[in-house]
């Protein structure tokens, strides 16, 4: 570290890390897989950068420490922080509501506090280590408040907000007693960016609805404290993943030679169907394995020589909707086993394990038809690393309307997870796909995820941060921000509705 502090610093809910403790008790840290980790290492490595975030155990948080050449500043969460701005407000308010309310949201006023608490203690652990004049990225729900909060804290940097999930239609927005307070936070930044086009849409929307400010283009004015005006851009900027290095993953011969081993362990079937996801309600796994299992009833693939992989991986098992999910899913998986199982084969082969990333690129490579049929989804970055697994040009996606990755990937077959009739022609079509179609498809595919990875992402983030920096630098106007004075209140406010 410089002694004047970090010219860039990333913060994020969880830190880039994974934390081990072996008998003894010694601690040691692997890095997270993830593009993200992988997109930022060489701009935190040039840039001097610091990465803030929560160390994953509750009141554990070490002094910071150098990992692979990144600072990294752990922040401390206690157990009833973890309890109530984790599991609660975070993934039992914000999640549902951004979701669709797929699930009903739930607002609890001790919640926020807790939420406003930890945001407050993220923003002061940021500016602590920002230099001046310093780049500050901000990433996602957990932390909408940080942006305004460092803004009054450190007037001098420039500051980016990342949102990874979808962003809500107002009318849903409308719900959460804290909304203002959200739209505010978010405002602190210079670039708010979001996966879609229409999610960037939804919250100009909510910004017009609920304060002064009008913005008429994706580019806009808010007040500062000072007095002068602020720019802040709104836009889309799809996520995605390192395509290079998975498709070299996928190259290998320890990864090609493990595709064969799983293909085999399944008895050769004819055809492999892949679901991976969390196990989490927005994901439509329910939706995907009743479509397969009423396949199987109509006889339009034959149980006997198709196998569904569906790797579910264990997420927030502490919060009541994802303990009835696992419960509903394994339910389904074993009455269609029941049904369609023989023995030496079963239908649906349940996975509730995470697998590090060589063996995902094998399930990739193995997999004649990868169903992504998302509810709701920011991106899903599955589907892409399916596609930047297959270099041979084999396999058929199916992908959710509902997913950002739909508006970006043409190849698809796109499906409505909503319509099981409709996700049935599509998962048997997808099977049946001849492969001059299928070919012609992944290369379409392929096209755009290897072309449009992550580093493009980081970098086209971070260029138009620098830009609108630039702008406000020289209206000086780098100033806490003020919106508006009063709340427009639109008609129908839920806001006494918190309990
Ligand atoms: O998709 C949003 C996200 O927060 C991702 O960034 C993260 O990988 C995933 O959800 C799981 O989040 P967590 O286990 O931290 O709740």
């Amino acid at each position: 570290m410089s002694t004047t502090g970090f010219d860039l610093v990333v913060v994020s809910n969880r830190l880039p890390v994974d934390m081990q403790q072996d008998a003894s008790g010694a601690i040691s840290w692997t890095r997270s897989p993830g593009g993200l980790v992988t997109a930022l290492d060489p701009i935190m490595k040039g840039a001097e950068g610091a990465w803030v975030g929560w160390s994953g155990a509750p009141d554990f948080a070490p002094e910071p420490f150098d990992a692979d050449g990144t600072f990294l500043v752990p922040v401390p969460l206690s157990e009833g922080e973890i309890q109530r701005y984790y599991e609660g407000f975070s993934n039992d308010t914000l999640w549902p509501l951004y979701h669709d309310v797929i699930t009903p949201p739930a607002y609890h006023r001790t919640w926020w506090d807790s939420y406003r608490a930890v945001n407050e203690r993220f923003a002061e652990a940021a500016v602590a280590q920002a230099a001046e004049g310093a780049t500050i990225w901000v990433h996602d729900y957990q932390l909408q408040l940080v942006p305004a909060l460092i803004r009054q804290l450190r007037p001098d940097v420039r500051i980016g907000y990342f949102h990874h999930i979808p962003f809500p239609p107002f009318e849903l927005f409308q719900q959460l007693p804290w909304r203002r307070q959200v739209i505010d936070g978010l405002l602190g930044a210079d670039v708010v960016g979001f996966q879609r086009r229409s999610d960037a849409t939804n919250f100009m929307n909510c910004v017009r609805r609920l304060t002064a400010v009008k913005p008429r283009t994706n580019i806009f004015s808010v007040h500062s404290d000072n007095g002068a005006r602020r720019l802040v851009k709104a836009a889309a900027f799809p996520i995605s993943i390192d395509s290079h290095s998975f498709d070299r993953l996928a190259h290998t011969d320890a990864v090609k030679k493990r595709a064969e081993e799983i293909r085999s362990d399944l008895g050769d079937p004819d055809v492999i169907m892949l679901g991976v996801d969390r196990l989490d309600y927005t994901k439509g796994i329910r939706h995907r394995i009743k479509a397969y299992g009423e396949i199987l009833e109509d006889g339009r693939i034959d149980a006997a020589s198709t196998t569904l992989i569906q790797v579910a991986s264990p997420s927030r098992e502490n919060v009541k909707a994802y303990r009835d999910l696992r419960q509903q899913v394994e339910i389904l998986v074993g009455r269609i086993n029941g049904e369609y199982g023989e023995i030496g084969h079963s239908t649906i082969h349940y996975l509730h394990h995470s697998y590090p990333q060589d063996e995902m690129a094998a399930l990739y490579l193995a997999a004649d038809v990868m169903l992504v049929t998302s509810l709701r989804d920011g991106m899903n970055l599955v589907a892409k690393e399916y596609v930047a697994a297959r270099h041979d040009l084999g396999g058929a996606l199916v992908l959710s309307e509902f997913t950002g990755a739909a508006d970006e990937l043409g190849g698809a077959i796109l499906v409505n997870p909503h319509d099981i009739d409709g996700m049935k022609d599509a998962i048997v079509h997808a099977a049946n796909m001849p492969s001059a179609e299928a070919r012609r498809r992944m290369r379409r595919l392929r096209r755009k995820v290897m072309h449009d990875d992550v580093n493009k992402w980081a970098h086209n983030f971070l260029a138009s941060l620098e830009d609108i920096g630039q702008r406000n630098e020289h209206n000086g106007a780098y100033a806490p921000t003020v919106t508006s004075a009063a709340e427009p209140v639109p008609a129908g406010s839920t806001a006494g509705g918190a309990s």
